[in-house]
């Protein structure tokens, strides 16, 4: 099934941590995932309370309804989408920051554009034969208020000995300066990861940070380049790859699929925030586990 990416790209990938492979999702299949990802916002009643998405505030994100997010659908609200009174700003689909974490198995329209013969061949060529699809995220980044994501390796939130973790991350939009497109420091990659996430306990019990290595990541923007893609760009981002997103003030949204793989030969520690119930097993991207 390789053979999805260029030789350049694959070269890109090792020596900068990223890839960036243009046309890879079509207008139709664009169109889909936007519509799905908004149906599933306005069908969506939250029970109890709001869960707000931000990297700035850790605590914010180790509630019970993150940490069981990893085998359900669930939507995080922006932290600025509320007003004073916590009443909502503008309108709810306007309001989310994502959708999260197993859309990727458990809806049939994210399922559909996650298992296929070139994302396979994509994970193929970068040397993960036996991928296993471990998070989906449906990314708002919404006019105004879509917040920062903090400078950050993907290895710290899903760690596998050895290290894994590979990002497929889809603009759906465009993704420019303004509206908060990815920023990444090529070749940071080979750098050391330098924390991991890790859960307490059950859904209730928190989460910490382990300290791995005390060297501070680079600083963002000014060590990291832009990656300013069109919609239906891939970008491929190496686990240890610090990456950083700025918040988006302008008038555009910025909508982004993104897919966190694991090797099935690594360990995947029970510590890590994401744990899936055995009734809901991780499946291979190349779909060579079903019958
Ligand atoms: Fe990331």
């Amino acid at each position: 099934m390789a053979g999805v990416l260029s030789d350049e790209q694959i070269e890109q990938f090792h020596r900068d941590g990223f890839a960036v492979v243009t046309d890879m999702v079509g207008p139709e299949q664009r169109r889909q995932l936007m519509e799905r990802a908004v149906a599933i916002v306005d069908e969506w009643q939250p029970t109890g309370a709001q869960t707000v998405f931000t990297t700035q505030e850790q605590e914010r994100t180790s509630n019970r309804e993150f940490l069981s997010s990893g085998s359900n659908i669930w939507c995080f609200f922006e932290a600025e989408a509320f007003d004073e009174h916590g009443e909502l700003r503008q309108a709810k689909h306007l309001s989310i920051n994502k959708i999260g974490h197993a859309q990727h198995d458990l809806d049939p329209v994210f399922s559909a554009f996650t298992y296929t013969d070139d994302l396979a061949g994509a994970a193929a060529d970068i040397g993960m034969t036996d991928a296993l699809a471990l998070q989906s995220m449906y990314i708002f980044k919404q006019p105004g208020i879509g917040g920062e994501v903090g400078c950050h390796q993907d290895g710290t939130f899903l760690y596998t000995d050895p290290l894994t973790v590979t990002g497929f991350w889809f603009a759906l939009e465009d993704a420019t300066l303004d509206n908060g497109c990815l920023w990444a420091a090529p070749g940071a990659h080979r750098a050391p990861l330098r924390k991991v996430f890790k859960r307490l306990g059950d859904d209730d019990a928190g989460t910490e940070f382990d300290v791995l290595d005390p060297t501070p990541l680079p600083d963002a923007p000014q060590d990291l380049v832009p990656l300013e893609v069109p919609a239906g760009t891939m970008v491929v981002l190496d686990g240890r790859l610090p990456h950083w997103s700025d918040v988006n003030r302008s008038g555009r949204s910025r909508h982004a699929y993104s897919l966190h793989c694991i090797s099935a030969a690594a360990d995947y520690p029970d510590w890590n925030w994401l744990q899936r119930p055995s009734d809901l097993p991780l499946r291979r991207l190349d779909r060579s586990d079903r019958a």
